[in-house]
């Protein structure tokens, strides 16, 4: 069984789109929280586009799982997960120009102070990337607890060769992950279509999943989006 961590950027965006006070993420949080999500996440940006540093501070306060925290490797950021303290940071990529997070972190020797600082704090280290073997490898080496593996690509193929040499090439990954001795999840890209897929791998022990939750939530509701893609990822 998987745990399913619910990513509400999207909520803030909306609010965003009239700098106001709705939809409140705390209430998106909570709701997602009584319906199963086992896990919230958001992005702290740097251009600050959607989730602010008071959402931060009152997710801090009212989240009752996991606080999933994304995150550019930067000192303002090590910073501010140091005073926040979520219970997990997942190390991103980003760039100000892109609409999503385009590719997983390429990994270096630049990130280690980074993770032992953030791991100094008491905080676990997920790093999100590739499904690359060198690149876990490099992972495990730099201290990371955690592997996030990127579906990005998997989520855009279509056809059906293509789709499960991903697939295979995912699966390896993640083994490798677990053999390594760190957790392995996955995400982005993610829908009520693609999903049913890798969980059938059995190996990852989350899924990380925003977009097509929210987008569900605008029809039907954020309780039955929650309620529905819970029974995929079980
Ligand atoms: N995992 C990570 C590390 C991400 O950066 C994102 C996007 O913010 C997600 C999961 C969720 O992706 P999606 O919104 O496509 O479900």
């Amino acid at each position: 069984m998987a745990l399913l961590g619910v990513n509400i950027d999207h909520i803030a965006t909306l609010r965003e789109a009239r700098k106001g006070i709705e939809p409140e993420p705390v209430y998106a949080a909570s709701i997602a929280e009584q319906n199963g999500a086992d896990q919230i996440t958001i992005h702290l940006r740097e251009d600050r586009r959607h989730i602010q540093d008071r959402d931060l501070q009152l997710l801090r306060q009212t989240i009752q799982t996991k606080f999933n925290l994304e995150m550019a490797p930067t000192i303002e950021m090590v910073k501010i997960a140091s005073e926040i303290k979520p219970d997990t940071v997942t190390l991103v990529p980003e760039k100000r120009e892109e609409l999503t997070t385009e590719g997983g972190l390429n990994l270096t020797e630049n990130h280690r102070d980074v993770i032992s600082s953030l791991k100094k704090a008491g905080i676990e280290v997920s790093v999100f990337i590739e499904p690359i073997l060198k690149m876990i490898q490099v992972a495990k080496d730099l201290g990371a607890d955690t592997v996030e593996i990127h579906t990005g690509r998997y989520a855009n193929l279509e056809n059906d060769g293509d789709i499960q040499a991903e697939v295979d090439k995912i699966y390896k990954a993640a083994i490798l992950t677990k053999k390594l001795g760190m957790r392995a999840v996955a995400g982005h890209g993610l829908n009520y279509h693609n999903t049913q897929k890798l969980v059938e791998l059995d190996i990852f022990e989350e899924f990380n999943i925003g977009h097509s939750i929210i987008s569900r939530a605008v029809f039907s509701g954020l309780a039955e989006a929650i309620l529905t893609m819970k029974l995929i990822v079980e």
